[in-house]
């Protein structure tokens, strides 16, 4: 597993991020903007929950995933999303279990959420101002903001840890709010983690707006507080610092500034099935759901399975030589982050 013929990026593939639909209930301007039209999945189209368990059981688990992370769209208007949680968390190979959620509907599914097996949980959190917060994920008629709070400050709760916080910092909209987003880990234990801008989704915003790095971020927070090295536990790829004394950590997810192809350690499965090995490279993906409906062995699926992981270091090494863009016809929704 793993294994690299061109004896680069000798990492363990065993992450699997698996997006449950492609639908969202907001509209987040860096993902998916206003007016353009997006070809949704169709309900059929979607793995079902059998599906999915027999994917995972079949193939998956036994070519080595362990490690597992529930997107979306947005993974809480799922149908069956606490069973499908309750399923991953009780394979005995299940060793982590996690869910990017934008937390609109968390607030009344978190402690259902905690009973099933999941422990931890990343949430996109924008912007503290509920104005610039609905800007961002388009308000329709009412302000999300209080609800997506209410949302973390049940989690936190019910008891996730870690409990992530996730920004994309875009000039001109909210990169004025670094400070008092890094201040929210000093108090609680929340880990907050800026993410880079990247072009995909809304390249209009993109080139308008541009991007700014996480060392530019880093450099703000050091002149406030200061900045040492953190810990938290993740598998994703953030670097992670820690405000000194303080109970959370901050994290910079560098895809712009600093291409972390080399040491990618995950693959995507979207909500109809098929697998990517690489979030901004289509190269090599499979669709496994029209493969299981055909009724193709799992047997040779996990065939398929494998000789993509054996492909993937090529692929990786490829991407990462044609820089922070690739070739996708899908938008970060219908991927999974
Ligand atoms: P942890 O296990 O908690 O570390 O999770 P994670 O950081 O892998 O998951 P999350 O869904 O919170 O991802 C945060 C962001 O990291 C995503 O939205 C992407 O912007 C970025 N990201 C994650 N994986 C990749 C990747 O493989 N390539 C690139 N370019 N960006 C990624
Ligand atoms: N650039 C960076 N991150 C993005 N996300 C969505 N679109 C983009 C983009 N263009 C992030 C969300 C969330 C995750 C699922 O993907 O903020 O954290
Ligand atoms: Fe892996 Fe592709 Fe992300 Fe690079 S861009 S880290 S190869 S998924």
């Amino acid at each position: 597993m793993g294994s690299d013929r061109y004896n680069r990026g000798m990492n363990q593939v065993d992450y699997l991020r698996i997006s449950l639909v492609d639908r969202c209930n907001f509209r987040c301007q860096y993902c998916m903007p206003e007016g353009e039209e997006i070809a949704y999945v169709l309900q059929q189209d979607l793995l079902t929950q059998a599906e999915l368990a027999t994917l995972l059981q079949e193939v998956f688990i036994p070519v080595g995933f362990t490690r597992f992370r529930l997107t979306g769209g947005e993974p809480l208007i799922r149908p069956g999303v606490v069973e499908i949680v309750k399923t991953i968390a009780h394979f005995p190979q299940t060793q982590d279990l996690s869910m990017t959620t934008n937390a609109f509907l968390l607030a009344g599914m978190a402690q259902d959420l905690y009973n099933a097996g999941l422990r931890r949980i990343n949430i996109s959190l924008d912007s503290l101002e509920p104005e610039t917060f609905d800007q961002i994920v388009g308000n329709r008629g009412r302000s999300r903001w209080q609800q997506v709070w209410n949302g973390i400050q049940t989690a936190y709760q019910v008891g996730f840890s870690p409990l992530k916080l996730n920004v994309v910092v875009i000039p001109g909209v909210n990169d004025h709010e670094i400070l008092e987003l890094a201040a929210l880990s000093l108090d609680r234990e929340w880990h907050v983690r800026f993410i880079e801008f990247m072009p995909i989704g809304n390249d209009a915003l993109f080139n308008h707006s541009g991007w700014i790095s996480s060392e530019t971020l880093r450099q703000q927070i050091r002149e406030r507080w200061g900045l040492t090295e953190g810990q938290v536990k993740g598998n994703g790829p953030a670097d992670v610092f820690q405000i000194p004394g303080a109970k959370g950590t901050l994290g910079f997810i560098s895809q712009m500034s600093e291409c972390f192809c080399d040491r990618c350690n995950r693959m995507r499965l979207s909500a109809d099935g098929w697998l990517r090995p690489c979030l901004l490279n289509e190269t090599g993906q499979i669709d496994l759901r029209t493969a299981l409906r055909s009724g193709v062995p799992t047997s040779d699926l996990r065939e398929q399975v494998s000789e993509l992981l054996r492909l993937k270091p090529e692929i990786n090494y490829k991407q990462r030589e044609s820089g922070a863009t690739g070739t996708y016809s899908r938008t970060m929704s219908q991927i999974g982050g």
